[in-house]
């Protein structure tokens, strides 16, 4: 299918926003064009609160992550005074990226070009041979600050200076996930996944159980007797959709495996007979399940490449288990096995829709939060009507 030239004219998507069972598909160039994708970084990206990993990801003071997210080079660094915050890791003196991309710890942020020196809390410390330098003043040319909050555990930072606050972002998802008890989760694993798609490729495949039957044929899907009558769709009051699967097993472990007991909090309540599993726009699926959680944590590279991040969640008490690595590696096999059917799984996707042939399709009724995100994303890159 040919590429419009008015690529942001709403007739163009007239069908994607008609209700599910008229609606059909987004366009194929909306997984592969550029400026499209370009688009969604300034509408979508540079606008959301953005999930960017655990807490735990920095547990100690001069802690800190360097990474690139739509776009934007970034810091997210615990201070002395145990604040976590994040920075531009743009160098006030000329630009220069400080810290290289990864983790790790240090005292004093100290520019690799020309040696001047960042505290952890962002305040200029050091700047040599500036003394001549007219009306040079060290407080004004300290890190510039990003706007960072947390909760449950999780790291959010939003580039939107007049976005409202994180809370308002997640409406009453935190109290639906009270009985989680997230705040005593461990983040046990984390692993990344380089993939060769779009990003709305793989969130969509997440909130969708339609391809179970067929791509997990072999794994998830022999144990993982959803009560039909048990799965439904949840009305979001927040930038979330979320569905709630009811089921014996833990969702996170292949049949027959061995694991750990129930979330003791979850006692008594609906949710401990089942899996809740709320995708945080953009792109951030969580799933809660009878005895751990876990997160899928999505960074767009461009328009068909995405960066994955599977976090695995487990309540405290279990990790300080001496058998905590043995029955934990039960939860790993299981997660990796389904993470990479759904990558290869969305990456031939992808190759599907890269070609001059692909065309818009149609949703079954199994698909109704493919809709609801494919709008959701429309409703920001479009202009209002
Ligand atoms: S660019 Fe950082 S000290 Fe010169
Ligand atoms: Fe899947």
């Amino acid at each position: 299918m040919q590429q419009p030239a008015d690529l942001f004219d709403p007739r163009h998507y007239a069908a994607v926003r008609k209700p599910l069972l008229q609606a059909e598909t987004m366009p194929p160039w909306s997984y592969t064009s550029p400026a499209f994708y370009q688009r969604e970084v300034e509408r979508v990206w540079r606008k959301a609160w953005n999930f960017l990993g655990h807490v735990d990801q920095v547990a100690k003071p001069g802690d800190y992550l360097a990474l690139e997210f739509a776009g934007v080079p970034l810091i997210i660094m615990r201070g002395k005074d145990n604040v976590i915050r994040a920075f531009a890791n743009s160098c006030r003196h000329r630009g220069t990226a400080l810290l290289d991309a990864g983790s790790g710890n240090c005292g004093l942020i100290v520019c690799p070009y020309h040696s001047w020196s960042y505290a952890l809390d962002g305040t200029l410390a050091g700047a040599p041979e500036m003394q001549q330098t007219e009306g040079f003043d060290p407080a004004k040319n300290g890190l510039i600050p990003l706007r960072l909050e947390t909760w449950g555990g999780f790291l959010f930072v939003c580039f939107d200076e007049s976005a409202p606050p994180l809370a308002n972002w997640l409406g009453g998802l935190p109290e639906k996930l009270e009985c989680y008890n997230f705040d005593d989760m461990v983040l046990a694993r984390r692993r990344v996944f380089d993939m060769d798609c779009n990003w709305k490729i793989f969130v969509e495949n997440a909130k969708e159980s339609y391809h179970i039957a067929t791509v997990h044929k072999a794994t998830i899907n022999k144990y993982a007797s959803v009560r039909s009558a048990g799965y439904w769709v949840e009305k979001p009051t927040g930038e979330y959709v979320v569905t709630f699967a009811q089921h014996d097993n833990s969702m996170a472990l292949l049949k027959g495996d061995a694991g750990f007991p129930p979330i003791e909090s979850l006692a008594g309540r609906r949710e401990a007979g089942g899996t809740y599993a709320p995708l945080l726009y953009p792109s951030t699926y969580l799933a809660c399940t009878i005895d751990c959680a876990w997160y899928l944590e999505l960074h767009p590279l461009g328009p068909d490449r995405t960066r994955l991040v599977h976090g695995a969640l487990f309540p405290q008490s279990r990790t300080r288990r001496a058998d905590f690595e043995k029955l934990a590696a039960n939860y790993y096999k299981r997660w990796d096995i389904t993470i990479e059917e759904d990558i290869v799984a969305s990456e031939r996707q992808q190759k599907g829709v890269n070609s001059p042939y692909s065309l818009p399709g149609r949703f079954s009724y199994r698909e109704p939060l493919v809709h609801a995100i494919d709008n959701w994303v429309l409703d920001r890159v479009l202009d209002p009507a």
